[in-house]
């Protein structure tokens, strides 16, 4: 079976080749990935997957796949920050090429959105109304520019008439996951392993609901293989629910470190376009009913694999990671 990820090198690309590569017998995997965000060593896949460095928007429709799964996308919350005023842009023109790559293929497209199209807080699932809040900002650019994009895809396939489905991941972590574009389970680690202050936006009082990248990308496969065409999952998971300033507590703990928690006023760090959501938490009803897919990693398993994998990495290694900034 042929399959092409865009956004492939990227960190839920990497953990999504891992797994494919693991469960598909005879798979054959392409690639695309332009390097825009992703710092992340891809010399394992060499000889295991066809790589190819380039914008997605400029490859040529017409290969043949079996399957699509489009990630690439700008991410995070400074990632999309850098280019205000062209996520959304960006975020469509991508969604555009992968629906014509699976029109001209005939493949199934899985499209990964995000849980950021839900205009409300709190509990969130697939049947809510998708308001968009009064409020102008980089974030809300990006929300859009995923709505818009699981609209014109949606579109495209009656359209061209090819499998659609889209998976809404919640906040994802997990081994190989970059500080550089603002997530805030490798800071917290890189800063608490190198003794220095974990910073707090908003009093860290967001509730996010952290599922381990293992457990997404299995949900994307899951969705791509046994969802209903045409229907959008959540991916996440509920019963990891937490606090940031009891997250960064929980990571300075088994880190060991002395670093102290510091709230920092995001706006005046990155400036009046950042925003964020006071808490977000999945229903996986949906998901689970269609396709059997639950997350099977618990908060702590999953901390705890991230620490291993900090701890290997070692105090040398992170100081010189290009990657390390200050911020969640
Ligand atoms: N990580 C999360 O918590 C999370 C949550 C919700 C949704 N998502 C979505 O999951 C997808 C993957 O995110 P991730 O966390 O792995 O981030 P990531 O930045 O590691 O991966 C995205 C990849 O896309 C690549 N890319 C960006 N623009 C490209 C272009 N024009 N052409 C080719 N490649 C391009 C980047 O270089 C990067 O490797 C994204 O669509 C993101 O919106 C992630």
């Amino acid at each position: 079976m042929k399959i092409l990820i865009t956004g492939g090198l990227g960190f839920l690309g990497q953990h999504l080749a891992r797994h494919l590569l693991r469960d598909v017998p005879g798979c054959r995997l392409t690639l695309i990935d332009n390097l825009s965000s992703s710092v992340i060593d891809h010399a394992w896949l060499r000889d295991k997957a066809e790589i190819i460095i380039d914008d997605f928007a400029a490859m040529p429709v017409g290969r043949r796949f079996d399957r699509i799964y489009h990630l690439a996308s700008p991410v995070g919350s400074l990632g999309i920050l850098s280019m205000s005023g062209y996520v959304a842009k960006q975020i469509t023109d991508l969604a555009v090429r992968a629906g014509e790559m699976a029109a001209a293929c005939g493949a199934p497209l899985l499209y990964v959105s995000s849980s950021e199209v839900y205009g409300k807080g709190g509990p969130q699932s697939e049947g809510d109304e998708l308001a968009v809040p009064v409020q102008t900002g980089t974030r809300m650019e990006y929300s859009l520019g995923k709505l818009s994009a699981e609209h014109l895809l949606r579109n495209m396939a009656a359209r061209y008439g090819f499998r659609l489905t889209v998976v809404r991941p919640f906040n994802a972590l997990g081994e190989h996951q970059s500080s550089r574009i603002g997530f805030v389970v490798p800071t917290f680690f890189e800063h608490a392993m190198a003794g220095k202050p974990l910073p707090l936006f908003h009093g860290g009082n967001q509730v996010r609901c952290f599922c381990h990248a293992e457990d997404v990308v299995r949900g994307m496969a899951a969705v791509q293989e046994r969802g209903v065409d045409g229907e959008t999952y959540n991916v996440g998971h509920p019963g990891n629910a937490i606090s940031i300033r009891d997250l960064a507590a929980k990571i300075r703990a088994l880190c060991d470190s002395d670093s102290i928690l510091e709230s920092v006023d995001p706006v005046e760090r990155f400036g009046p376009s950042y925003l964020e959501a006071s808490a977000k938490s999945p229903s996986i009803e949906k998901v689970h009913a269609d396709t059997g897919w639950r997350p099977r990693i618990d908060l702590d398993s999953a901390l705890a694999r991230v620490h291993g994998y900090y701890s290997n990495l070692g105090a040398p290694a992170l100081e010189h990671r290009p990657d390390r900034v200050a911020a969640t």
